[in-house]
């Protein structure tokens, strides 16, 4: 989709159609000579996503204008602008129309509002049809731009900017959304290289015989149990200047196909767990779109991708591995894989010389009991750098939530003959999850997303296509993009 921003009048703007944002009650702006008669037929009252077709709208150059709801005016924000841009760019693409402009609504402007819309526009035209022989009756939108709004300053940048964010989300959303047969662990590491020479990022990846060398005995305990060889990614970004000495490392769950190892899955519903590879996906579009925004810190992404699999030298529920931070770890139960790989990621993160690290996996199903498919789960060791993270996640309109973590939790993960368990049991077991991979980031400040239940939404939306969300990517970048 080609993206633009134009000075001229969203009436000015020619094209198949011209998109507003219109408000519960409102009566005035540009669209203000076609709302009463809409309200009055109950036809458009501007509820929130709703939208209507205007037929060669009177005053305008554009063939026809689209009317999206924006709901309650006062509790419109940057993340429903986003969405309503999304919900727009959903309906475009139904009906024919392959040139649109979209304009700013009075009450949010500037920077941020420009990429919002940018965003919106292409994360609500992604689809999940990659495989389809034959693609849904719709048209791509070709062009779109942001009308009223001055090229060649700092709008026309936020629009480059959110065209960058929103493309790396999409890139995440493709890989998270392949099978299992076609995104092994190498596989996904070859996309990870062919990222990092497309973006000229450093790119190395670790294979099978280099881990055992290095001791990643948990990594390699669960990569064990399949005919897919297991792959360390690791990728560097280092700014030309840094504003500080700091090492941001982000690590991302990348299990390609999780089917619990012989601690197994039931088979009803089993094929979600292509999507427990979100939090690798999420941490390689991410370094994506970091490789374009140039933020000022240097950033190290680390995905261990593995497939937890059944075969006959899968790991045994009992089994003792020794981890590369020298901890054993009692596998009381193998489906627990995501934090067995972690571990060797984070102590690997540290070795490296990360001096913050942050994770996004698809951990728990009990974050998903917990906050359900609405807000992450966030637990961390350092307040102040969960605050920052919080706060990234907040100006993207990722919406996440702090857990709890105290020490008295450690006590569930006990072993009778290793240093610790893979599990603890019944309860908290988003907490216990984390309290786990604590013990391998020591006091390293570390955050860590727990996004089972937000990676992967089963209800389309009117903005979004049913699947992966891309979850965590906004977060990293803006998190980066914000370091000082
Ligand atoms: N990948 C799953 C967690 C998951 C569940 C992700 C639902 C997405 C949706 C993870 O590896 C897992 O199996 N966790 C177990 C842990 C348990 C054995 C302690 C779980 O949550 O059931
Ligand atoms: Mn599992
Ligand atoms: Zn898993």
């Amino acid at each position: 989709m080609k993206i633009k921003v134009v000075p001229d009048p969203i009436q000015t703007v020619p094209g198949d159609a011209a998109v507003l944002v219109a408000f519960e009650g409102e009566s005035g702006g540009p669209a203000g000579k076609f709302l009463a008669e809409l309200a009055a037929s109950r036809e458009f009252t501007g509820k929130l996503f709703d939208t209507v077709w205007v037929h060669r709208p009177e005053g305008f150059a554009a063939r026809r204008l689209l009317l999206v709801g924006g709901g309650k005016p006062e509790k419109f924000s940057l993340r429903l602008l986003r969405q309503a841009a999304g919900a727009a760019a959903r309906v475009l693409k139904g009906k024919g129309c392959r040139e649109a402009a979209m304009a700013l609504p009075e009450s949010l402007g500037g920077a941020a509002a420009v990429s919002a819309v940018v965003e919106g526009a292409i994360l609500g035209h992604w689809e999940p049809d990659r495989h389809k022989s034959e693609k849904e009756d719709s048209t791509a939108l070709e062009a779109f731009a942001v009308a009223g709004v001055e090229a060649g300053g700092d709008l026309e940048t936020a629009a480059a900017h959110g065209r960058a964010l929103a493309e790396a989300q999409n890139f995440t959303r493709e890989l998270v959304n392949e099978p299992a047969n076609r995104l092994p662990p190498l596989e996904l590491a070859r996309q990870a290289r062919e990222l990092a020479s497309r973006c000229a990022l450093d790119c190395e990846v670790l294979d099978q015989d280099r881990m055992r060398q290095m001791g990643m005995g948990a990594l390699l305990g669960v990569a064990q149990g399949s005919a897919e060889p297991p792959a360390l990614i690791v990728l560097r970004y280092r700014p030309e200047r840094a504003a500080s000495a700091d090492h941001l490392g982000l690590i991302g769950k990348g299990v390609t196909f999780d089917s619990g190892g012989l601690s197994i899955k039931p088979a009803d519903g089993m094929e979600k767990m292509k999507y427990d590879m979100a939090g690798g996906a999420a941490v390689l579009g991410a370094m994506q779109a970091i490789a374009q925004w140039k933020p000022p810190v240097a950033v190290t992404a680390l995905v261990p991708a593995v497939e937890n699999m059944t075969g006959s030298r899968a790991q045994r529920p009992g089994d003792i591995v020794t981890t590369l931070s020298g901890k054993t770890v009692e596998v009381l139960n193998t489906d627990a894989e995501g934090r067995l790989i972690l571990a060797d990621a984070l102590t690997y993160a540290r070795q490296l010389g990360c001096t913050h690290l942050v994770d996004a996996a698809t951990l728990t199903g009990a974050v998903v009991v917990a906050l359900g498919h609405v807000r992450a789960g966030v637990f961390s060791n350092h307040d102040a750098f969960q605050a920052r993270v919080l706060a990234a996640a907040d100006a993207e309109g990722e919406r996440m939530w702090a857990l709890p973590m105290d020490e008295d939790y450690k006590e569930y993960l006990k072993s009778a003959c290793a240093d610790i368990a893979n599990v603890g049991g019944r309860w908290a077991g988003a907490i216990t999850a984390a309290v786990f991979l604590k013990e391998f980031v020591q006091d390293t400040p570390w955050v860590h997303l727990d996004i089972a239940g937000t990676a992967w939404q089963e209800e389309a939306k009117p903005y979004a296509a049913k699947g992966p969300t891309g979850v965590g990517v906004r977060t990293f970048v803006r998190l980066a993009a914000d370091w000082v």
